[in-house]
Order: C-alpha cells, then structure tokens, then sequence
C-alpha cells in the first residue's frame, strides 16, 4: 500500500511528491478547479461550516474524516483502491492476461473517451445541484447535498489524475475542458443529455441521487473491472463514496412518502395540495422522468462500440465474477425489437448487448429502493403502489429512441400520447406547485419542512437536529 499524503497540497495515495511533473500540472489545474468551484459550485454558503467527511485513505472502515469545513477548503484529494497483486484481465479476449499499468496505444482515444465522458458527469451534476441550498428542506438535507457535491468534485479529481497521469498532452487539455463545459449551456453544454437538465426542487435531487447516481454506480462497476488498472483502482474507490448518494436518495424519496401517508392514513380522502403535500401519483410522474432518462444514459440496447470494450477488456459487466462465461463469443441475449410497428423477440451475440445487459443489472437494483417504498404504503394500508416504467417509455437513446409506449410498455401513437402524457411525467403545473412548495429553506437545526418526514437518525452518530450546517 503506498503512503498517504495528507499535509500536501493535493492529499493523496499516490505517492504525488515522488512525481515532480505530475504534481506541478495537478497544482496548476488545482485553482482552475476551485475558481469552477467558487463560480459553479452551490450558490451561497461559501463561508458557511458544514460537517462533512472528507476522504482520508482507502482503508475499509476508517477511510473519512467528519468534521466542520468551510467548502472551499475542503481537501479534495486523489485516492486509489489498493492494488490486487498479480491482477488479472478478468474478460474479453485477452481474459487472464496480466493487467495494464500504461495505456496500450491501440485503446488510448477510446480509454480517453470514457474517461472524459464519466469525469465529465461528476462537475455536471454540482452545475445542476446548485440552487438547491437556497430550498432545502433541513440542515440534515442541506449537509446531505453538500456531501455529495464536494464529492462529486473529488470523483473529478480522480478521473482528472488519470487524465494527467496518463494521456500527456491530450489527456492536460481534456482536464481544462472538464472545468469549461457548463451544464445546459448551449454552445458548451455537458456531454451526455441527461446532465443539462436542471435540478431544481427536491424532489428532483432526491429521485435523480437515486436514480442517475444509481447509473454512475453501474458505470463505475463495469469499470472497476477494467484491464487498464489505475481506472479500475480509481473508480472501485468511487464506488465506497457513490454508495451514500444513493442512500440520500432513497431515504428522501422514502421520508417524502412516510409523510404523505401519515396524513393518507388519517383521512383517505386528503386535499393534500392544500396541505402542502406531495401527492403520489405526482411521485409516479417524477419517478418515470427520473428513471427513463438514467436508462439512456446506458447506450444503445445493441452495439458495437460496447462489444469491442468488452473484447478489448476495457470496460466489463457489473461483477463480472458473478458470470461463468467471460469471453461471451458464443452466447446470445434476448432483446425486444421494434420492428414494422411492432415488437420482436431477438436474439442478439452477448458482447453487442452489453450495454443492455449492464441496464438490466441497473433496473433490477432500481427496483429495491422502489419496493421499500411500497412498504411504507402497505403498512399504512394505503392501495397506491409506485412501479418502474417499462424501459421502452419515454426513451431518446436507443432503440426505443422516438417511439411512444406507455409506461406499461404498450405501443400508443401521438394522438394517445398526447392525452395521456400529463398522467405519466410531471408537467408544468407539477413543477410549479412543487417549486412553489419549496420555496422557502428551513434552516433552524432539527426543524424539517412540512412535506418530509424527519431521517430515522442523524450522520455519524449526531442527533438530527444537530447544526449540520453552520447558518449563523
Ligand atoms: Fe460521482
Ligand atoms: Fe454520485
């Protein structure tokens, strides 16, 4: 295991200092990083103490730090998962051949690429988190969202070292690119669709840290398993840190629930707009948005470019050590196929469809934090029940791309679609209530906006009406 180096000014496990070149091109990116930070990071509370853990080492159990810290001096730093001795590529057509340590010339624009395209997600989603401070519903909540952003800026952090380490010349000039893309901006906007819609309720951030931190964590697994080494060492550390946007998430989502069927239970019959509620069928509409558009961010259900990472041992499956067979050359995957207005079973070779089958994994894990949320209503004898949509619903990816289906998965045409839309994804009037519900923060410690359930506990052992955030 190499040393950790804290008191640098880029702490790190990676023996930084022993690379002078290297550490002087990560200084010299570093106040581009916090001059982004400070112009596009959360708006407001720059000054303001937050109690957030910080990343100290790799080691299971002990890796972060909680304290107090203003935000822009938090120490974001570059930590790599420990190296597995005599690793292995674990599939594709070079499987059980020793890892890379270097970037092989014939993959370097496409390890590039993916780099690029995952680094640029984690700034992405901080753009669109912005305003969020400004509405938040406790100084738990603002601390949650504070976490996760310092967070992602230090999953930028880790795909910017590799970028640097890496790729020379090219791999510096994507980094600065990285700090330049703005989220929904139209001459430079970020680079996957998904990542320019803004965040700008609570409900959003709660289904999209679900949801599309929920595809990231997909992401990171497929390429944890890579045979370029420091990606998988990188990202597999990613991974520890993902897990608790996730878990944001799902209790948010899950508190929003456990309020509204508070009042459900006493009186069925509710008027709970007037009550300055969120009402469920309008959790349904956010829920199919939320979903429908992370599935895309899986690429299309049949492709090449997805079989050639997967021959060259670029990019696996999620726990690829979960398959039997890792060179998948003589294996098909069912698929449903569009074909003349209607759809066909189709077998497809397995590597052209690991994209779909990635997504597969991602929906079945989708599914869990769906299901404890309809034990909440079950337990307050509540017949509502929320459900996934169909993954050909409201797609833009893909082979779906286009076409109308309910989120049933059943064909309707534009006619019908325009009917129904208003019932399946949130419209106008749902963002403006819900805006509008949301527009004042509720920052006094342990007080909770009127539309949410409180956490069953507090972080790291603190009291919930802890000052997580530090207003005064
Ligand atoms: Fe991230
Ligand atoms: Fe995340």
């Amino acid at each position: 295991m190499t040393a950790v180096e804290l008191n640098e000014k880029i702490p790190n496990n990676v023996a930084l200092s022993e690379d002078r070149r290297l550490q002087r091109a990560l200084e010299a990116w570093q106040p581009k990083f916090l001059d982004w930070w400070r112009e596009m990071g959360p708006m407001g509370f720059l000054e303001n103490e937050v109690y957030l853990r910080t990343a100290i080492s790799t080691e299971p159990g002990g890796w972060a730090n909680f304290d107090y810290v203003k935000m822009p001096d938090y120490r974001w730093g570059i930590f790599l998962a420990d190296a597995v001795p005599d690793r292995r590529i674990g599939f594709g057509d070079e499987l059980g051949q020793p890892v890379w340590q270097e970037v092989p010339g014939e993959h370097r624009g496409t390890l590039r690429r993916l780099i690029v395209t995952q680094g640029d997600t984690e700034p992405a989603s901080v753009e669109q988190q912005r305003k969020l401070g400004q509405s938040c519903p406790s100084l738990y909540d603002l601390r949650n969202l504070f976490q996760v952003n310092v967070e992602e800026g230090r999953h930028l952090w880790a795909m910017v070292y590799l970028l640097h380490t890496y790729f020379g010349r090219d791999g510096r000039e994507e980094a600065e690119t990285l700090v330049e893309r703005r989220s929904g901006d139209v001459d430079n906007p970020r680079i996957l669709g998904a990542f320019n819609a803004p965040i700008e309720d609570w409900l959003s951030f709660f289904m999209f840290t679900y949801f599309t931190d929920r595809d990231g964590k997909y992401q990171l697994l497929a390429l944890a398993e890579s045979a370029f080494d420091p990606l998988s060492r990188t990202t597999r550390f990613m991974l520890t840190e993902e897990a608790h946007h996730m878990f944001v998430g799902e209790t948010g989502v899950q508190r929003i629930v456990e309020r509204t069927a508070e009042v459900l239970r006493e009186d069925p019959d509710a008027d709970l707009r007037a009550q300055g509620l969120l009402d469920l069928p309008l959790i349904q509409r956010y829920l199919n948005f939320w979903y429908s558009i992370s599935l895309d961010l899986f690429g299309g259900e049949i492709s090449s470019n997805a079989a050639s990472y997967f021959a060259s041992g670029i990019k696996g499956r999620a726990h690829e050590d979960r398959y039997d067979d890792h060179v998948a050359l003589d294996a098909y995957h069912r698929l449903m196929i569009p074909e003349d207005g209607a759809l066909a079973e189709r077998d497809v070779p397995l590597r052209n469809a690991m994209n779909q089958v990635l997504r597969e994994s991602y929906a079945e894990d989708s599914a869990r934090g769906v299901a404890k949320w309809n034990r909440v209503l079950e337990a307050t004898g509540i017949d509502f029940r929320f459900t996934l949509p169909s993954s050909r619903f409201n797609r833009q990816q893909g082979l779906f791309a286009g076409l109308r289906f309910t989120p049933e998965g059943d064909a309707v045409d534009d006619a019908g679609w325009a009917a129904r839309c208003g019932e399946w994804l949130p419209t106008e009037s749902d963002y403006a209530y819900v805006q509008h519900l949301m527009q004042r923060p509720v920052m006094a410690p342990g007080a909770m906006a009127n539309w949410i359930a409180p956490p069953k506990s507090g972080i790291k052992g603190r009291p919930v009406d802890y000052e997580y955030v530090r207003v005064e």
